[in-house]
């Protein structure tokens, strides 16, 4: 599968262009490194999510994926709902003024400030994940004299075929009230006899990066017969079922994961039969795709630096940036694919291990690429870079997070500013009784 993906191609002067704007001017106008969106792909992917949905449920975007006030904006201009995990995914969905009916609240420690903030603020659904968060929801509610619409978070006890680290549906997981030692049952009745809260439904999120639909059909069934059991204990039909994410993009050229279209049909098949061999009324299905949504239509552009060859052992061409702004590689293993933006049409020549810039051998974003002769200036742009890059960057070696640029056809958006040295810094506080110490300081030299 090309990894030209959306309006991504290669111009006549041989350069990579995105949403018809050329990378080497991106690059000279926001300097690198620089995260590029193409928005028309982003828009196309919401779309393709609301059109396969449509007569089943909704779509919520997973903003962790991905969240700044701009997307927030965007989503909403799309129609879909929005996936928060936080009080600073939530504060940002606000301030981008995201009709807060429209939030589902998720996450497996909320705090009292959170909560307060979900129930102030209207959000539509707070995914409840444990019984505190139950009977913390519940004193909220009751003091501010509302009545909180809820989903359970369930464990539904299925291992989703992906990355360890982002399984989470497996029953060995902080996520959830567990399904298989009777908790979640009993989550569901403390909901149903709280006075201020509403049980809409039920949630659960298998994994990320997920590439077989298997896990999603058994999630589906678990689930729906979980509802049925529901029914027969308390008498209650519950009517909503969110499903979470998890549907995979591709990072490398043969990388073939599952479209959008053939997850929702599984899913929905599998909740009708499901709910026809239960003699159970079809719920809504409520889908959080984050990764699928903004995952390729992000760009991670680079310049290159220096170069080491160790001899018939490896050569090392470093970047501007590193896993300070993509930690995927280190954290996960995660592979990926780059081209040389100012020369995509170049041959390969030669094979290079792409190395970014912070102080720890682990710090490699590609472990052997087959490339053109690399030379410093030269621009390496890595796609599939829009999720969980900009969202996962840090200040690792007091390094600024890179800007953030929106394209469309031939414009470019600033849509978040480069951090600067000044950012980081304004939160140092050296205690104001400390004096410079001269004397350290000639020691020192
Ligand atoms: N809903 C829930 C409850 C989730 O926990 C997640 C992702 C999503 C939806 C969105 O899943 P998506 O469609 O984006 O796969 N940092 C990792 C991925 C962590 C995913 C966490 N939860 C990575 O970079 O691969």
């Amino acid at each position: 599968m090309s990894l030209l993906q959306g309006t991504a191609q290669i111009n006549k002067r041989g350069q990579l262009e995105i949403g018809g704007v050329s990378v080497p001017e991106l690059t000279a106008r926001y300097g690198t490194p620089l995260y590029v969106m193409d928005e028309t792909l982003i828009r196309e992917n919401c779309r393709t999510w609301q059109q396969a949905v449509v007569n089943h449920g909704i779509v919520a975007y997973a903003a962790k994926a991905f969240c700044t006030q701009a997307m927030c904006r965007l989503a909403d201009q799309e129609g879909l709902s929005l996936d928060v995990v936080s009080g600073g995914e939530l504060a940002t969905a606000l301030a981008a003024s995201f009709p807060s009916e429209r939030i589902f609240f998720n996450g497996n420690n909320k705090s009292l400030e959170e909560l307060e903030l979900a129930v102030q603020s209207k959000v539509g659904h707070v995914i409840v994940d444990n019984f505190l968060e139950l009977e913390m929801l519940e004193q909220i509610a009751a003091r501010s004299r509302k009545t909180v619409d809820i989903l359970l978070r369930i464990c539904p006890g299925i291992e989703a075929h992906t990355h360890e680290y982002v399984q989470t549906g497996q029953l060995d997981s902080k996520f959830g009230f567990t399904l298989e030692n009777g908790q979640a049952l009993a989550a569901v009745e403390t909901a149903l006899a709280q006075r201020h809260l509403h049980l809409c439904g039920l949630q659960c999120h298998i994994g990320s990066q997920i590439f077989a639909l298997d896990g999603y059909a058994a999630a589906a069934q678990t689930m729906i017969s979980f509802f049925a059991t529901i029914r027969e204990k308390t008498g209650v039909i519950l009517d909503a079922l969110d499903l979470g994410g998890g549907l995979g993009i591709p990072y490398l050229p043969d990388d073939t994961p599952a479209q959008v279209k053939d997850l929702v049909q599984t899913v929905v098949d599998a909740v009708h039969n499901s709910c026809q061999a239960n003699n159970f009324p079809v719920p809504k299905l409520i889908f959080e795709p984050g990764r699928s949504i903004v995952g390729p239509a992000g760009w991670a552009i680079y310049r290159v630096g220096a170069r080491k060859e160790i001899p018939g052992i490896r050569t090392y061409v470093s970047v501007d940036g590193g896993m300070s702004d993509n930690p995927r590689p280190a954290l996960y293993g995660s592979r990926y694919y780059a081209l040389v933006a100012n020369k995509a049409n170049a041959p390969a020549e030669e094979t290079v291990t792409i190395a970014g810039k912070c102080c720890e051998s682990g710090d490699i974003l590609i472990k052997d690429i087959a490339l053109p002769h690399l030379e410093p200036g030269d621009i390496l742009a890595m796609p599939s870079a829009g999720a969980y890059q900009y969202s996962m960057a840090s200040n690792y070696n007091r390094l600024c997070r890179p800007a953030v640029v929106f394209v469309r056809d031939g414009q470019a958006y600033v849509v978040v500013k480069r951090e600067t040295i000044a950012d980081i810094l304004r939160n140092d506080i050296i205690p104001s009784t400390w004096e410079k110490s001269k004397e350290k300081l000639s020691v020192a030299r």
